[in-house]
Order: C-alpha cells, then sequence, then structure tokens
C-alpha cells in the first residue's frame, strides 16, 4: 500500500507523473467530479491549518465525497496506542491525512493503518506543500527541468520535501540558510539533492537571487512555537538573526525572480507587505494550487485516476 509520508518512498519517474497529473487535474477541474462519491477521508490535526484543511475538504466536497475533521485534542487518539486509532479509523476512510507534531507519530499512524496516509506538515517534511509549489511553478514556467529556485530562510520541513521534489523534477535550488531547525538536516534527504546535482548552498542572499527564476521564504517559526512562551527567547533571537534575509524589494533590486511562499505569512518578517502583494508575487496562485495537487494525491493513491 502506498503512503506519501515523504518523497523517500517516490522515485523520480513517480514524483514526475503525479506532477504532471496534478496539472491534468487543474486543466479539468470538474472532470473528476463524483471520483470520490460515497467515500470519506479522515483529517488529523494535531495542529493548526487553513490552507491543509480547507483544500483536502473541498477537494473532497468537489470530487463528491466527504472529508472528516478530527481536531487531536478533542479524539482519543491522545489516550492510547496511536496505531490502534489509525487502524480503526482506517476501517471507517478511504484516506488518513494527518498533520503531526511528530514524524515518528506519522509513521504509527501509517503503521496502524490499513489505507493510505498522507503527511499533512510534520516536523520533518511537508510534501503537499512542495507538491503544489512545483505544480505552480509548471504552470508558470511551462516546465520544471533547468528552472531554478533560491529558498532564504530557515532549514525546514518545507526545505526537507522541496530538497526531495527539486532533485526528482531537475529543478535547481540554492538555499541560503542561516538557521537549522532542531533535527531538520537529514542526510538522506541532502544525498537526494546532490545526487541529482540539483541542489546548492549560497551564504550571500544578494549573489544567489540574482539569477534564479524564483524565491522563495517561510516561517523563521514554526506554527506550533509561534505563540509558545517557552520559545519567545529563541524567537527574539531568531527574528534578529534573520532580518537581514527579509524578502523586499531592496534585496530582490537586481533579481527578476517571481516570488513564492507557502503561507501563513509573516508581513515584516520574513517578508514585506509590499513585496506579498508586488505583482512578481505568485504566492496566492501557489496557495490555490494547494486543492489539485491534494485532488491528484487523493485520486493517484486511491488508484481513481482513470
Ligand atoms: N502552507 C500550509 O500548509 O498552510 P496551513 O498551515 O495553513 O495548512
Amino acid at each position: 500500500m502506498r503512503h506519501l509520508l515523504t518523497w523517500s518512498q517516490w522515485s523520480d519517474s513517480e514524483i514526475q507523473d503525479l506532477v504532471d497529473f496534478a496539472a491534468h487535474v487543474k486543466g479539468h477541474r470538474t472532470f473528476y467530479n463524483g471520483a470520490m462519491l460515497g467515500r470519506s477521508i479522515a483529517m488529523l490535526f494535531q495542529k493548526t491549518s487553513t490552507r491543509t484543511r480547507v483544500s483536502f475538504e473541498a477537494a473532497l466536497t468537489e470530487m463528491g465525497g466527504h472529508a472528516i475533521y478530527i481536531d487531536w485534542m478533542s479524539s482519543n487518539f491522545e489516550l492510547t496506542d496511536i496505531s490502534f486509532e489509525s487502524k480503526y479509523l482506517s476501517r471507517n476512510v478511504s484516506l488518513i491525512v494527518a498533520r503531526m507534531k511528530r514524524h515518528e507519530d506519522l509513521e504509527q499512524i501509517a503503521r496502524g493503518s490499513e489505507v493510505p496516509v498522507v503527511n499533512g506538515c510534520c516536523n520533518l517534511y511537508h510534501p503537499c506543500q512542495s507538491l503544489a509549489d512545483m505544480l505552480t511553478i509548471k504552470l508558470d514556467a511551462g516546465k520544471l527541468e533547468g528552472v531554478s529556485m533560491c529558498y532564504v530562510g530557515v532549514h525546514n520541513n518545507v526545505v526537507n520535501s522541496l530538497i526531495e521534489i527539486t532533485a526528482a523534477l531537475g529543478v535547481h535550488l540554492v538555499l541560503v540558510t542561516p538557521l537549522t531547525n532542531e533535527g531538520a538536516r537529514i542526510d538522506s534527504v541532502i544525498e537526494r539533492g546532490m545526487k541529482a546535482g540539483t541542489l546548492t548552498w549560497e551564504k550571500d542572499m544578494s549573489q544567489a537571487v540574482k539569477n534564479v527564476d524564483y524565491v522563495y521564504t517561510d516561517t523563521w517559526v514554526d506554527m506550533e512555537f509561534f505563540h509558545d512562551p517557552a520559545f519567545q527567547e529563541e524567537k527574539e533571537s531568531r527574528m534578529k538573526l534573520m532580518l537581514p534575509y527579509q524578502l523586499n524589494h531592496d534585496a530582490l533590486r537586481f533579481s527578476k525572480a517571481k516570488v513564492m511562499h507557502d503561507m501563513p505569512i509573516h508581513a515584516g518578517f520574513e517578508i514585506s507587505r509590499q513585496l506579498v502583494e508586488d505583482s512578481r508575487s505568485i504566492i496566492f496562485q501557489q496557495a490555490e494550487n494547494r486543492l489539485d495537487a491534494q485532488k491528484a494525491v487523493i485520486l493517484r493513491l486511491l488508484d481513481r485516476h482513470g
């Protein structure tokens, strides 16, 4: 049985095929209406979400099925072995989406499940986001192979999935990452990027953004820590260290790159409000494409793509 926990379980050609399929789904919005008729998926969230929840839920509605939202705190997952709960869940639904704080717990869910499990973002990976990112570039540039992207910010879960997916698709990824989240540097992920020859690092942001097609940034603080009083000192110190790496008009004055961000946006921190609203920003197309990417993942994992 197929899961989407990280891209490491997917070959380059399977990933290429999935991105092509997502583009097809986007171009045929009503074609898959009814593809999930009479079927449900479960969406388990241990952390907050706007896009991941909405895109999966809307995807199911459009395809004639139903998405059951399960809030971690008001479910019984916390009271028992996670794999027992996911085994039960999988006897009611066709697929499970889980947003977990720890990747190990996501793996527990997959261990118990008798249906495909999709990672809705954990501490180490965000594959669904990276699929929408690549779909966005494919639709914008008309191709992926040979396109270049610079990610400026903290090396986090989004970066890991970007390294893996760009390696599979031949997209050059330059990382300007003065900070790395705890445990986020994963040797096997780096190896995939290095082996593909798509991954490089650059210290100087102005050099790095000069000749790339896309620049991408993300929050400097993961969502579960944003309002955590115990993380406030670390948050302050991160803000000071990272402010010179803010994406704004000045930082991009010698660059023609289009601007991406996976949202939620913290305007005035990792990116300026002016740049979010600038004509070079494709951030809202990128967020919109989560819907089509999610549909493609569901249909592919359930083998309902016709
Ligand atoms: N980008 C993303 O996953 O958004 P949410 O956290 O709002 O789901």
